[in-house]
């Protein structure tokens, strides 16, 4: 069964043309001119790009005592609706601290559900013998990303030792850390100091966690990442004092790699001074929103390079789990969504601004992400033997974001009211069309696949090769120029 995706013009990472894109099952067989297939899609009028991959997602999460509301149904399919193909959901150990068990419970959840492809980033939450065994495990399960969260004090917090330790062991696995990077202690402190001064709403939230905290832990995950000779990912990068690590680490030869949120893009912290309690609560998440200058310092970093790609860390909860924080803003459970409308915004607020080109769209909602995630070219590219994993992008369609239209299950959305112009016309996951614009399309759970992502070659062995180089050696001394020491 072969579809033909007729008349667009295709987008990538690095060109523009005007082609047809044959499918022949799950994969890209051709792209031409004038080629036939068994169905045809129809893209006038339209882009051809690589389906959106989201990098960060939390669906069905245990966290701050609740569970994310949305679940892997309803979020991979508002992720098809919005464009979004695959994701990579963060798979988090649970009491028993087991990585092999959190896999397991992981597929569980997730496999019945599915819409579109996923993957997972594993978190250490701890440091032992046994997470250092079974981290051999998950690379071998086709997980190459290990999260560390250096805030969430008492909780999921790691310590500098227990960083590193982990950060080596990615090394010799060829895997990669990811860092969230805030100062928890100080972080912890500044909350209780708000919550004596009577501070006790949202707005607390912004106040106990500002730039600074982000900054000097973005700093420090990078020096541990140096000592250890591996890459590092700093995720939800939200502020210039973050942004600036990245970039100077960056400008010594390090490969550091920066993920800001379409949130951070493009909402900011007036959001938590609301004078509606829910309506700023439903924005908590942390790293917090920031000023309008922060916001400008990521929009210039991924024009730039200094940023690679731009997540959602979908995290959502029901305005009654927010609720649990009423009293006191440290127990408001974090976290935002944006799966659905990570793509449509992005375009609106990038592209249509001229602040992205289309080529940059793609590279940083899916290109960058295939390759810094070691799953290029199946993700991520128009090319005969990809997966076709495609979104028809008509950039004239309209929408206004509401909770009331959204398929999220969530009762709110932080971009209601945003107009956004770009949407999908069709979205196809490994050659089926999972979402049609004006068709009632249902989602498909089960169809979707985990889909694994090796260890990494490069640019693990580029760095390993330049660190053994480069490495402290000791000096050859002629014995008789040393003294004897007597
Ligand atoms: O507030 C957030 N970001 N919630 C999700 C967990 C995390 O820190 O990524
Ligand atoms: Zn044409
Ligand atoms: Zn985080
Ligand atoms: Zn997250």
């Amino acid at each position: 069964m072969t579809k033909v995706i007729k008349g667009g013009t295709i987008v990538t990472a690095d060109r523009t043309y005007e082609a047809d894109v044959l499918i022949d099952g799950e994969t890209i067989l051709e792209i031409g001119e004038n080629l036939k297939g068994d169905e045809t899609l129809d893209a006038e009028g339209a882009y051809v790009m690589p389906g959106g991959i989201d990098p960060h997602t939390h669906l069905e999460m245990p966290f701050m005592g609740t569970t994310a509301a949305e679940t892997f149904e309803s979020g991979t399919f508002a992720a098809a609706a919005g464009g979004t193909t695959m994701l990579v959901d963060f798979c988090l150990p649970g009491e028993d601290g087991s990585i092999r068990n959190a896999i397991l419970e992981w597929d569980r959840k997730s496999k019945d559900q599915i819409s579109v492809d996923i993957s997972y980033h594993m978190a250490i939450t701890g440091w032992n013998e046994s997470i250092f065994e079974e981290m051999k495990f998950a690379v071998d399960r086709g997980i190459n990303t290990f999260k560390h969260f250096m805030a969430y004090k008492g909780a999921l917090m790691v310590q500098d030792d227990e960083m590193f330790a982990s950060f080596k062991r990615c090394a010799e696995l060829g895997a990669m850390p990811l860092v969230h990077a805030e100062n928890g202690d100080i972080v912890a402190e500044l909350q209780q100091k708000y919550l004596a001064d009577g501070v006790t709403g949202p707005e607390g939230h912004a106040y106990s966690r500002p730039p600074e905290v982000e900054g000097e832990a973005a700093n420090r995950a990078i020096m541990i990442a140096d000592a250890a000779g591996v890459p590092l990912y700093i995720v939800h990068v939200s502020c210039e004092q973050a942004h600036e690590a990245i970039r100077r680490a960056r400008q010594k030869g390090m490969r550091v790699y920066g993920e800001p949120l379409i949130q951070h893009l493009t909402l900011d912290e007036s959001e938590y001074f609301d004078k509606d309690w829910d309506y700023a609560a439903r924005r908590v998440m942390s790293p917090p929103f920031r000023n309008k200058e922060h916001q400008n310092g990521l929009w210039n970093g991924l024009s730039a390079g200094s940023l690679q790609v731009v997540a959602t860390d979908h995290c959502a909860f029901s305005t009654e789990q927010k609720r649990f924080g009423l009293g006191d803003f440290t127990k408001i459970p974090n976290g935002t969504g944006g799966i659905e409308d990570r793509l449509s915004v992005l375009w609106t607020h990038g592209v249509e601004t001229g602040r992205l080109t289309p080529e940059e769209f793609v590279a940083v909602t899916s290109t960058n992400i295939a390759k810094i995630l070691n799953v290029y070219p199946r993700k991520g590219a128009i090319l005969p033997g990809a997966d076709a994993d495609i979104v028809v992008w008509d950039p004239k369609a309209t929408r206004t974001i509401s909770a009331a239209t959204q398929k999220s299950i969530i009762d709110y959305n932080v971009f209601e009211g945003f107009e956004v112009t770009g949407l999908p016309r069709y979205t196809l996951s490994r050659g089926d069309v999972v979402w049609a614009a004006g068709q009632n399309s249902q989602p498909q759970p089960g169809r979707g696949k985990f889909i694994p992502r090796p260890a990494f070659p490069a640019p693990n062995k580029a760095l390993s090769t330049w660190k053994a180089l480069t490495a402290p050696r000791a000096i050859q001394r002629d014995p008789l120029n040393i003294p004897s020491g007597l």
